[in-house]
């Protein structure tokens, strides 16, 4: 096995809450196992174009408690092609880069593996997305901030909800992934979610929201996925107002509000541990393979894993927010 001497670390794709503490503690790990590190600005966009520089544990001090990434973050075109990824390979022999840390998402990942397939270097991926919809870890780097954010904006909705007997209907981000919905509506309390991976339609919604309304619900909240069976959230209001009168319905569309923000403490702890063990998994000959927390255990799982399987909600907090939705 070749010795690892020099890491590239990046971020890219969607920035989430606690990538800089991630890239902290990788940059601070590989130190202390006098490993140089090479950070690639603005993902793989900055690695073809060769935007490298070296990074010290001064260069990652004061950045723990920021949101966003200090190596900013692209989704690349040029990398999807055979030539972008020899090119962006190029880069990194020029730069004496042995392996690579990944932060990022599925897009990340897919692009990680296809550069580790076709040139050999060692990559090894750090879950770092708000959605939480990678397969092998619990929680993904940016998920606890942003449905705390989300929790936030439902709590202020809530006053004006009360205030107004309005129904509003709140979509949070996730993409095709409805974990943030699930987690805001338990936390905020909400009357009912709409989330991809349970099967609803108008009806039963309709018929939800009618059955608080019996129980003298003065207002409602719903939480809505924005990959939601539904279709649009403006679509979806318009449909409930045609059909529910006892309120005004409303719509919320918190957007990346919830992808920025000082990380929470859980995603810095989280970023913090993953970050270390990706410098002892290259050093362990780990490559092709995301790091992830699964039961407070550290796991290793196959790129293609990661983002072939589908990362999917626990049914039993799916019943949960039904019922306490009542
Ligand atoms: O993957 C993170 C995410 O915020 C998704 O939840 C959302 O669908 C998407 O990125 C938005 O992407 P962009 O910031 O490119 O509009």
């Amino acid at each position: 096995m070749q010795e690892i001497k020099r890491i590239g670390v990046f971020t890219s794709g969607g920035d989430a809450p606690g990538m800089n503490a991630a890239l902290r503690a990788v940059v601070r790990s590989a130190c202390h196992r006098e490993i140089k590190v090479s950070g690639i600005y603005r993902g793989y966009e900055g690695m073809i174009d060769g935007e490298i520089n070296d990074l010290s544990p001064r260069d990652v001090g004061n950045i723990i408690h920021r949101g966003g990434t200090i190596l900013k973050t692209a989704r690349s075109a040029r990398f999807m092609t055979v030539e972008g990824r020899k090119c962006a390979f190029d880069q990194l022999a020029k730069n004496r880069i042995d392996a690579l840390v990944a932060i990022g998402g599925d897009g990340t990942f897919a692009g990680a593996r296809l550069l580790y397939l076709e040139h050999g270097i060692p990559v090894v991926g750090l879950p770092g997305t708000i959605d939480n919809d990678l397969f092998g870890t619990d929680n993904s780097i940016g998920f606890d901030t942003a449905i705390n954010t989300a929790i936030g904006a439902v709590d202020k909705i809530r006053d004006t909800a009360d205030a107004h007997n309005r129904l509003f209907l709140i979509e949070v981000m996730g993409r095709h992934s409805g974990f943030i919905a699930l987690y805001t509506a338990i936390a905020s309390g909400a009357s009912a979610m709409v989330i991809p991976e349970r099967e609803v339609d108008l009806d039963w919604l309709i018929s939800d929201l009618q059955g608080a309304i019996n129980r003298k619900k003065l207002f409602g909240l719903v939480i809505v996925a924005e990959g939601n069976p539904l279709g649009s959230v403006e679509e979806l209001a318009r449909k409930l107002q045609e059909r529910i009168h006892e309120y005004e319905v409303k719509v919320t569309v918190i957007g990346h509000i919830q992808r920025g923000g000082s990380p929470s403490a859980a995603d810095r702890i989280l970023a913090s541990r993953l970050g270390h063990e990706a410098i002892e998994a290259l050093r362990g000959g780990s490559r092709d393979c995301m790091v992830g927390l699964l039961n407070d255990t550290i796991t290793l799982t196959p790129f293609d894993q990661a983002i072939g399987k589908r990362n999917l909600p626990d049914p039993e907090l799916i019943e949960l927010a039904t019922i306490l939705g009542l």
